[in-house]
């Protein structure tokens, strides 16, 4: 293909290449247009200089934003473009001029971006995002593959609930069964964890949560380890390798990104150098009630309790790096987790708080090993005891101490781009009240 990509330009100085791409903007000023070239790679400023061709000149001028054309032109260095080179135009081919789209470089309101997010997702801004999304999925794929694990897929149908059965979506199947979908592929987890030892799943996972903030969507991908023989600190050990191995890679690979995104970086780098703090419930508590006592926190926490938002925002203010949380109260938690043996009303698990008021990223744990345990919990929250025979095997035939955790991408992602809510950072958000486009 007779293609030219605008991040290969500086390759290509003082040589004729052609670019295929959509307008993203332009202006003209007596016998000049400026044409700003998208292709996907980067954005080009081209240069149409009327006495050159006349035709072309007003070809150009009557372009709409976001039309689709062929531009050919000799590269120059440019030291004041942000990529270091403009093109002076040759010829264009209009594919299609595009006129009235309706995402204007004026300022749109989020409810009319995010009803066209099929378009809006061509913008600099959520270019980026996405950009340092894919980095994110990457870097956790690679991390994962190079430390032994295996990636086994879980099942997007399922017969019954994970995490508790308020926020399950309910499926009509055939012959009038119900399937549910998937909340956390994490029961299937422990067995690939018991055939291959450390194992891996990624992918879409749904809660019917009426949760209408920027922390939530209805429909996200969560990357899900499960290692055998493990424990609590292993957890927090992975989960801290894995966040420093993802912040390593965005900086490295896309500093132009953030740099759109007015991203302060400091904040990530100094996360690198730091050991995450993991701090007892009982102590994240002493911290909250200290928090009330000087007026910085607006509700007095009781123990026992499970954290809100702007708790998990005022534990992590008090550290300069992601802080992990553990041994919560066993009744605040699923049915699945090991219990701490000295304070059975605890259970073994951690989730890991992302600093700068990003919440919680990193939910995980110890999970229960006993079989007749299992079969009680499963009793106590209710829960119907033959959807679970299959998973209750897993006690029965070589049970081995086990643990894993779920890190959200999108959480993860919108923490690294510094952005306000997490519907930017999936390409089409699903959240409550949000099923379109
Ligand atoms: O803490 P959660 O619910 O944990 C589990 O589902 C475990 N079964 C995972 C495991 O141990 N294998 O969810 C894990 C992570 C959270 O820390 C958060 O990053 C993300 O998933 N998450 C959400 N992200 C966006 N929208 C929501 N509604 C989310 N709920 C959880
Ligand atoms: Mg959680």
């Amino acid at each position: 293909m007779n293609q030219t990509y605008i991040n290969e330009l500086k390759d290509h100085i003082g040589k004729e290449v052609t670019l295929k791409g959509w307008l993203y903007n332009s202006r003209s000023s007596g016998k000049l247009v400026f044409l700003q070239l998208r292709d996907g790679t980067g954005i080009v400023q081209c240069v149409v200089f009327k006495p050159n061709n006349e035709e072309l000149f007003e070809n150009a001028k009557s372009l709409g934003q976001e039309s689709s054309i062929i531009v050919r032109g000799t590269v120059k260095e440019d030291t004041r473009s942000s990529i270091g080179v403009e093109l002076d135009v040759t010829g264009l081919e209009i594919i299609q001029n595009a006129h009235d789209y309706p995402i204007t470089p004026k300022e749109h309101g989020t409810e009319f971006l995010m009803d066209n997010r099929h378009l809006w997702i061509r913008s600099k801004k959520q270019h980026a995002v996405l950009k340092i999304r894919h980095t994110v999925i990457k870097a956790v794929r690679d991390y994962f593959d190079d430390n032994g694990f295996i990636l086994a897929d879980t099942p997007i149908f399922t017969p019954a609930a994970c995490e508790g059965t308020t926020t399950l979506f309910e499926v009509d199947c055939f012959d009038d069964d119900k399937a549910y979908l998937t909340q956390s592929g994490q029961l299937y987890n422990e067995a690939t964890a018991a055939s291959f030892g450390r194992s891996y799943a990624f992918g879409p996972v749904f809660r019917a949560e009426k949760s209408k903030t920027r922390r939530h969507l209805t429909e996200f991908w969560m990357v899900e380890p499960e290692m055998a023989y493990a424990q609590l600190d292993d957890v927090m050990t992975l989960g801290e390798g894995l966040i420093k191995f993802i912040v390593e890679r965005v900086l490295a690979d896309r500093r132009e990104e953030l740099t759109v995104l007015e991203r302060d970086i400091t904040k990530l780098e100094a996360i690198l150098a730091t050991d995450f703090p993991r701090v007892h419930y009982d102590d994240a508590v002493k911290l909250l009630k200290e928090g009330f006592v000087k007026g910085e926190l607006e509700n007095d926490f009781e123990w026992g309790g499970d954290f809100g938002a702007p708790d998990e925002t005022y534990i992590s203010k008090q550290f300069d790096a992601p802080v992990f949380v553990h041994h919560f109260p066993a009744v605040i938690k699923a049915f699945y987790f090991e219990r701490d043996q000295d304070r059975p009303e605890l259970a073994l698990g951690a989730d890991l708080l992302a600093p700068e008021g990003y919440g919680e990223i990193i939910g995980g744990g110890e999970r229960a090993f006993d079989l007749k345990f299992l079969e009680e919990q499963i009793e106590a929250h209710n829960l119907p005891k033959e959807s679970f025979e299959w998973y209750l095997d897993l006690r029965r035939f070589g049970a081995v101490p086990h643990a894993g955790f779920g890190m959200g991408i999108e959480r993860a992602t919108a923490w690294m781009c510094g952005i306000e809510h997490v519907r930017e950072t999936i390409p089409f958000p699903r959240m409550l009240y949000r099923l379109k486009p």
